[in-house]
C-alpha cells in the first residue's frame, strides 16, 4: 500500500552566514520524522550557528528555515515561542542551567512549561539519580550535560537539537547518553540534529554530514535510523 509522504519536520533552504567572515552558503538540509543528523567540522566553522539558526534562534543572513512546515523567522513572535515551547528541544553546548537549582529543579521547570512531568527512567538511564537532587554547581562537568539532555527530553520534544551532547564525557558515558537519545527518537518519532566533533559518536546518526570550506557536504551514513 503506499503511502503519504510525511511532511518534513525541518527544513533549511539555502542558508548563509557570516559574522567576521564567512561561515557557510548555500546549505540545505531536510529532516523527517525519526530521522538523526550530525554535523562534524573544525572548530570555528559554523556548526553551533547553523544548529542556533535551524533550531529557530538565530535568523539566517540568506535562506528560510521551516519547523514542522512554518517559516520560523517570519511567525508571530507567540507562535515561534509555542513552536519552540512544546515541540524543540536545545542541548546548548554551554548547559544554561540554573546554577542556584538542584539538578531536579532544573528538570522540572522545563518539564512543567512544556506540560510535561519527570520521567524518573529517564534519570535513571542517564544514571543521574543519586545526584539529581544536588545543586547545579556541585555536579560535575558530565553530569550537569545529562541533567541538561534529561531537562530536554521531559519536555517531550518532537525534534531534538544537541550541540556536542557528549562533549564533556567519557566513551562509556557517551554511549550512555547516545543510546538514551537513540530511545527516544525510536519510541517518540522525533527527529535529532546534532553536532560532534567525535566520529564515534556521530556513527550513532543516520547521516553524517561535514562542514568544511563554507559547505555542508554529506561524508557517509552511520548505523543510525
Ligand atoms: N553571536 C556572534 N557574534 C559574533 N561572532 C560570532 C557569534 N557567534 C559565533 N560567532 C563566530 O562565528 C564563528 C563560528 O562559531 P560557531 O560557534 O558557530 O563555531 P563551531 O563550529 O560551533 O565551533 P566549535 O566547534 O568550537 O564549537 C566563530 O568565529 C565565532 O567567533
Ligand atoms: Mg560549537
Amino acid at each position: 500500500m503506499s503511502q503519504a509522504k510525511a511532511e518534513p519536520v525541518l527544513e533549511g533552504r539555502s542558508l548563509a552566514h557570516s559574522f567576521d567572515y564567512p561561515l557557510y552558503r548555500d546549505v540545505s538540509l531536510t529532516m523527517a520524522a525519526g530521522e538523526t543528523v550530525a554535523v562534524m567540522g573544525r572548530s570555528g566553522s559554523g556548526k553551533s550557528t547553523l544548529l542556533h539558526t535551524l533550531a529557530g534562534l538565530i535568523e539566517p543572513m540568506e535562506g528560510e528555515v521551516l519547523l514542522f512546515g512554518k517559516p520560523i523567522y517570519r511567525l508571530k513572535e507567540e507562535e515561534k515561542e509555542r513552536l519552540r515551547r512544546y515541540r524543540t528541544g536545545i542541548v546548548f553546548q554551554s548547559h544554561y542551567l540554573f546554577k542556584g537549582l538542584t539538578g531536579r529543579e532544573n528538570i522540572e521547570v522545563a518539564a512543567m512549561l512544556a506540560g510535561e512531568g519527570i520521567d524518573p527512567e529517564l534519570l535513571r538511564r542517564l544514571e543521574i539519580e543519586k545526584v539529581v537532587d544536588q545543586k547545579v554547581s556541585e555536579l560535575s562537568g558530565g553530569q550537569q550535560q545529562r541533567v541538561s539532555l534529561a531537562r530536554v527530553l521531559s519536555k517531550r520534544p518532537r525534534i531534538i537539537f544537541a550541540d556536542e551532547p557528549t562533549g564533556n564525557l567519557d566513551q562509556q558515558t557517551a554511549e550512555l547518553v547516545m543510546e538514551t537519545l537513540q530511545e527516544y527518537v525510536d519510541a517518540s518519532r522525533a527527529a535529532l540534529f546534532m553536532v560532534t566533533h567525535d566520529p564515534a559518536v556521530a556513527a550513532y546518526c543516520r547521516r553524517i554530514y561535514r562542514l568544511e570550506d563554507q559547505r555542508l557536504t554529506p561524508v557517509g551514513d552511520g548505523q543510525g535510523k
